[in-house]
């Protein structure tokens, strides 16, 4: 069956950009000139996946209001010659089908991703966190839906972990089967990291299959005292079978000050117009104190 739909979960509190984040979710931090969400709903489009679900949280309509068209915007910029900026504007005044669901209380990326359960319905779903932006030649999930298609089962996106970090992941334990694909045989979330199975770490990408909600329904609170969506997989692996893959493209982890401070300096220094001048600055900015 084909992946027609990816859920965003965007409900968190964002404490780690605290006190950014007291009014407008951290999503909606500028990566570059792009809000970091708009990265993941352009990752799903990309990878032939229309329908986006985006979970909100009760406090703020912010993502809503961002994506909502803003036709007055458009007419305003070709009024005053801006032409290309006001084809942008468009361009995502039409951008996705986007349907909001609100996650009442924080409780976890599993409970996040219940939510969506109605919308999504009986088929296999992504599931894209947002925070973690991919700068890839083919999308990532594109390259998860391409292990879906063959393998009929689902899939997470994995990297090489530093050891000191590890601790911070979904963590799995897999043997290999093709090259930088694994069957995952175990999984757990956030483990001290001397007890962590292996240094490959969950990042933010999964294709799922609907079984998946009836298992978060079923599970007791985990790491943190939150509904994890590893430990439904953990179940849901026994039934199911789940692979991880190994993809090409780098991650940046943009939902902490450094990460999102790394994504910017990247993301800035392959821009056409500055890109070249800013690398500049930043190779004078490494001897600054
Ligand atoms: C979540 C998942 C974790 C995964 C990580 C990737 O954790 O629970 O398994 O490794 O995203 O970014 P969080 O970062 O929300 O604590």
């Amino acid at each position: 069956m084909k992946v027609r739909k990816a859920v965003i979960p965007a409900a968190g509190w964002g404490t780690r950009f605290l006190p950014a984040t007291r009014a407008f979710p951290k999503e909606l931090l500028s990566l570059v000139n792009k809000p970091v969400i708009q990265y993941a709903v352009e990752e799903a489009l990309a990878s032939g996946i229309g329908q986006i679900i985006v979970v909100i949280s009760p406090f703020t309509n912010a993502i809503r209001d961002y994506f909502r068209p803003h036709p007055e915007l458009a007419a305003l910029l070709r009024s005053r010659g801006n032409g290309e900026l006001a084809d942008e504007m468009e361009r995502l005044d039409r951008m996705a089908d986007i349907i909001y669901v609100v996650q009442p209380e924080r409780r976890g990326l599993g409970h996040a991703v219940l939510m969506a359960k109605e919308v999504v319905g009986m088929e296999p779903f992504a599931v894209i966190l947002p925070d973690d932006v991919i700068d890839a030649r083919e999308p990532a999930l594109a390259q998860m839906l391409r292990v879906f298609d063959s393998r009929q089962a689902g899939v997470v996106a994995v990297e090489n972990i530093d050891r000191s970090e590890i601790g911070r992941y979904g963590v799995v334990r897999t043997e290999t089967v093709a090259p930088r694909l694994h069957r995952v045989l175990s999984l757990v979330e956030k483990p001290e990291p001397a007890k962590a199975p292996s240094r490959l770490g969950i990042v933010g990408r999964y294709i799922l299959t609907p079984q998946i909600f009836e298992v978060v329904e079923s599970i007791p609170p985990g790491s943190g005292g939150e509904i994890q969506l590893t430990d439904a997989l953990s179940v849901l692996l026994k039934r199911q079978g789940l692979y991880a893959l190994e993809f090409d493209g780098r991650r940046f982890d943009t939902g902490s000050p450094p990460g999102w401070i790394e994504a910017q300096a990247a993301f800035g220094m392959k821009n056409q117009d500055y890109g070249e001048a800013l690398r500049e600055k930043l190779r004078q900015l490494t001897s600054y104190e």
